[in-house]
């Protein structure tokens, strides 16, 4: 048995132990939605920190915990604190979340996050469905390969379901939240990108830029997760305005908008939960 699934098994037996649901779909909250899982039906929570062998974040304003429940009937786990590379875990820390909750049973990952706008036609308070990704940081599948729960070269055409994504374009348009559709890169942060940085990525096709998303939704693909994704744009990146960034400006703008977005994953968990029982 490969070292990274003995590591799982042993988180997932511990998770077991403990709580007593199967969810159908993995969401993980972005900054600013964080309190979207205390809104839902909840019927358990793990900490972290109660789980042998996880990692735990260190990132101010993460709570930590999977939340389980149903939002309009759809069984979810939630990840409510998710975890960076740039907090210094290796990557196989970053994604083991995301392993653990496909082996829970989710077999959808709806993943959310906090982005900076490249594309110069976006503006702050947007949000961007994600078509596809660039991941500039290390990818969560070097070292031994965990067979037992993907190949060693997974293909990567399909990364954000293209079914799953017409699905929330039209949840989307149903309920009248305009939604850019744009490529997401993920750099290692935690310092903002520079505006040689900002102009490199839009030259290789960015649309958004963060710090996170693109290894999970990789380790994801991997392990057979069909993998959705939507982009807040919290802020215009460095350089497109003369206005240095504040991790307080990304803050605000994404509580700002997060009663928006909480209601684009509510409405979007159910119609994606439809794809799953045709
Ligand atoms: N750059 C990187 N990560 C981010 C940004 C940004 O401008 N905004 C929110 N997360």
């Amino acid at each position: 048995m490969s070292k990274i699934y003995s590591r799982l098994e042993k988180c997932y037996n511990c998770f077991k132990s403990k709580i007593n649901f199967t969810p159908d779909i993995a969401l993980v909250l972005g900054s600013g939605l964080g309190d979207y899982a205390d809104g839902i039906e909840i019927e358990a929570a793990l900490p972290y920190s109660e789980i042998e062998d996880f990692p735990i974040s260190t990132v101010a304003g993460h709570k930590g915990r999977f939340v389980f429940g149903t939002v309009n009937g759809v069984k979810v786990v939630i990840m409510q604190g998710r975890v960076h590379y740039y907090e210094g875990y290796k990557m196989e820390d970053v994604v083991l979340p995301i392993r653990l909750m496909k082996m829970m049973g989710a077999k959808i990952l709806f993943l959310t996050n906090a982005a900076g706008g490249v594309n110069f036609d976006y503006h702050a308070g947007d949000f961007m469905l994600i078509s596809d990704q660039i991941c500039m940081a290390p990818s969560p599948l070097i070292g031994e390969n965990a067979d037992e729960l993907g190949v060693r070269f997974p293909d990567m055409s399909n990364i954000y379901n293209s079914e799953l994504r017409t699905v929330v374009r039209d949840t989307a348009k149903k309920i009248g939240v305009p939604l850019q559709e744009g490529v997401y890169i993920q750099l290692t942060g935690p310092n903002y990108e520079s505006p040689a940085e900002i102009r490199m990525v839009r030259t290789l096709g960015a649309d958004a830029v963060g710090m996170s998303t693109a290894c999970e939704a990789i380790a994801a693909n991997h392990a057979g997760m069909k993998v959705v994704g939507i982009s807040c744009i919290s802020n215009m990146a460095c350089g497109i305005t003369d206005k240095p960034l504040t991790h307080a400006e990304v803050q605000e703008t994404a509580d700002r908008a997060a009663p928006l977005f909480k209601k684009l994953i509510t409405e979007s968990l159910t119609e994606l939960n439809g794809t799953l029982t045709k």
